[in-house]
């Protein structure tokens, strides 16, 4: 079946969809985006995605293109026309299209919206979850914005082909002070010698995930401790189990780091435990 993309008030098939060559998102990364699992058609953590959408666009000053409701109509509609039941969704909104020129259009011109989605294999992301992940680090060079949601992904796509090119899964930011601050494109946790929890504090400059908001919550529900606070790279290396979190991985476990075995080198139970309740509820809640 052809997929089919929304694009400024348009569903348009996926391959001729466009957005203008003075598009701000494309001439200065001006634009902000978000991605929501689908789970039976339906989206997984819809208010934490549609919130950090919002707090992204006030905090760059870019119009909301359009109420939340009319929004929420649009991602619905873009899954419904896909057919999607299992896979991920992607909104993509820009402060729109002016002559190049680095200060904001004056008078300002309307946002660009995107949307598009589509089908992910779950069986085989299961596989590899049951076969863990392996993480490199890099330095960390990004902006000291990273709470907000940009599109001006550079460090991180240049971060994940490292990864790749060293036949690894993610690669984990790590700042001066040889703290981990998170991933190319999830949150990093760890399991500590006690058997806590332990993922960085949203004061440093990382993305307010929302899978590990919602997993933070999980966790202690099922009577683990977490700790918001940041972890070196040697703890991580000394961990009983270390994973990452994001709505296109949900928990995923990490089996080493730069080469070196966390725990046994295998998925760790907790990661794993944390992953089925992560699925379960995610996909019971989502609307
Ligand atoms: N990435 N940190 C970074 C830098 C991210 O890009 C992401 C998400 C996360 C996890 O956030 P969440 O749990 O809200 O998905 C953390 C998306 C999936 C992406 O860029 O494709």
């Amino acid at each position: 079946m052809s997929r089919v993309a929304y694009v400024n008030g348009v569903y348009v098939p996926h391959g001729e969809a466009t957005v203008h060559i003075e598009d701000r998102g494309f001439q200065f990364a001006d634009g902000v985006y978000e991605v929501w699992a689908i789970f039976g058609g339906r989206l997984a953590d819809y208010d934490g995605h549609i919130e950090r959408l919002g707090r992204s666009l006030d905090e760059l000053r870019i119009d909301h293109p359009m109420s939340s409701g009319a929004l929420t109509n649009v991602l619905r509609e873009v899954v419904r026309r896909n057919r999607v039941r299992e896979g991920l969704l992607y909104i993509q909104i820009t402060r729109g299209t002016a002559p190049r020129d680095h200060p904001f259009p004056n008078p300002p011109v309307p946002p660009t919206l995107v949307v598009t989605c589509k089908s992910i294999d779950r069986k085989a992301a299961e596989a590899k979850a049951r076969n863990g992940a392996a993480v490199i680090t890099v330095p960390e060079t990004r902006w000291a914005r990273c709470d907000i949601k940009t599109v001006g992904l550079l460090p991180n796509a240049l971060a994940k082909q490292a990864a790749r090119e060293r036949g690894a899964m993610e690669a984990w930011f790590v700042d001066e002070l040889g703290f981990v601050t998170e991933g190319s494109s999830t949150n990093a946790w760890i399991v500590d010698a006690d058997g806590t929890l332990r993922t960085r504090d949203t004061n440093a400059n990382i993305l307010r995930g929302v899978t590990r908001r919602a997993l933070i919550d999980i966790a202690r529900d099922a009577g683990m401790k977490v700790e918001e606070r940041p972890f070196t790279m040697e703890e991580a290396k000394a961990a009983k189990e270390a994973f990452f979190t994001a709505a296109s991985a949900f928990v995923m476990p990490a089996v080493s780091i730069d080469g070196a075995k966390i725990g046994n080198g295998k998925p760790g139970p907790v990661a794993l435990k944390l992953r089925e309740l992560y699925l379960a509820e995610a996909r019971e809640r989502a609307v």
